[in-house]
């Protein structure tokens, strides 16, 4: 198949439905061979509760991949359309499925050029309301299931380099708005989000010299995960474009995936609708230095001085 992603070899995680179908379908049409992972869990992570392929298989590097799962669902939506997928039912939060995941592309195709880290699931309570299982559950999905893929990928990849194969490697992280301003009820998610964001510079930072390129999307889509959110939108009666089809996330990600993006990496787009955003991120504002320790009233006094000339911060979402 040709396209800007011809000969690449492309991991996309949570690509059983969602986001992550939308990405896998459109590597797929640019010449990508993909490895569709999903371990298949409800909306809260729970397993057994998938529509598609009914009970879970166990977490990990052996879980069985069903031919009624939604990762087999997708792998046999690209073969209908001429491409090239294999599908993998592990969790990519835990260290086997992660290293099994980086293992089933090297062979199925005997490559990996590009990691797309989507997977995740929602636990929304208020703060004083959220329980630590809730917690530690979606910190680890977003969160270590970020790292760890990224983490094999990058062994990988710093073998191929060292070997002086140096590789035009991608990765792209997926955070959130609410990980970027803060999201009233997401407490758990937005703090998650957020550490993908560091998480995604520093990845950037030491893995340029291996030929890795990493970057980061917040995305908005109607998926299962935003139906009731975006449950009103539909396509434009003039045009028939359907801004919230999560279709339109994945071209940014197709491109941020490909050859094509070189010397983009350690920055974070908004995307949604036909609308793309560079995210400006941190950056010192307002500073003055007194060369000495301030008292706490002077430095008070100062913070309050520095925060009349700041730029005042964006909104939480729903606040
Ligand atoms: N939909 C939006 O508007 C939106 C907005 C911001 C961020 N996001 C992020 O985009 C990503 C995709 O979300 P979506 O809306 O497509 O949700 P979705 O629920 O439709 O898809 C997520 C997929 O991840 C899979 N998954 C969950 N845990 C897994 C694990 N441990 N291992 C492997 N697969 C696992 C699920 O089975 C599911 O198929 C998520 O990271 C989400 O937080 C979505």
């Amino acid at each position: 198949m040709s396209g800007i992603c011809a000969g690449r070899v492309v991991i996309v995680t949570g690509a059983g439905r969602g986001l992550g179908r939308a990405h896998a379908l459109a590597f797929a049409a640019e010449g990508a061979r993909v490895v569709v992972n999903d371990l298949g869990v409800g909306l809260d992570g729970a397993p057994g509760t998938d529509t598609l392929a009914g009970p879970a298989g166990p977490a990990g590097a052996d879980s069985p991949v069903g031919s009624g799962s939604p990762a087999e669902a997708v792998v046999a939506e690209i073969r209908a359309a001429g491409g090239e997928a294999v599908a993998h039912g592990g969790d990519i939060a835990t260290d086997a499925g992660a290293e099994s995941l980086v293992a089933a592309a090297l062979d199925a195709f005997g490559r990996l050029d590009t990691l797309v880290n989507n997977a995740g699931f929602l636990r929304d309570r208020m703060l004083v309301n959220l329980a630590e299982d809730d917690w530690d559950a979606v910190m680890r999905v977003h969160l270590k299931g970020h790292f760890l893929p990224l983490r094999h990928a990058a062994a990988h990849w710093r073998a191929e380099a060292r070997a002086g194969r140096t590789p035009a490697a991608r990765i792209v992280n997926t955070s959130s708005g609410a990980g970027l301003l803060g999201s009233v009820g997401q407490g758990n998610y937005s703090a998650a989000k957020a550490g993908i964001v560091g998480l995604t510079l520093v990845a950037a930072a030491e893995l340029a010299r291996y030929g890795v390129q990493v970057n980061a999307i917040a995305p908005a889509a109607r998926t299962r995960m935003t139906e009731r959110a975006f449950a009103g939108t539909m396509a434009a009666p003039d045009t028939g474009f359907d801004a919230m089809a999560p279709g339109n996330v994945s071209p940014l990600v197709v491109w941020l995936g490909s050859a094509a993006s070189s010397g983009v990496t350690g920055r974070v787009f908004e995307t949604e609708g036909g609308r793309i955003t560079v995210m400006e991120g941190w950056r010192p504002g307002p500073t003055v230095d007194k060369g000495a320790r301030w008292t706490p009233a002077e430095a008070g006094e100062t913070a309050l001085k520095l925060l009349a000339e700041a730029a005042p911060p964006g909104a939480v979402y729903g606040a």
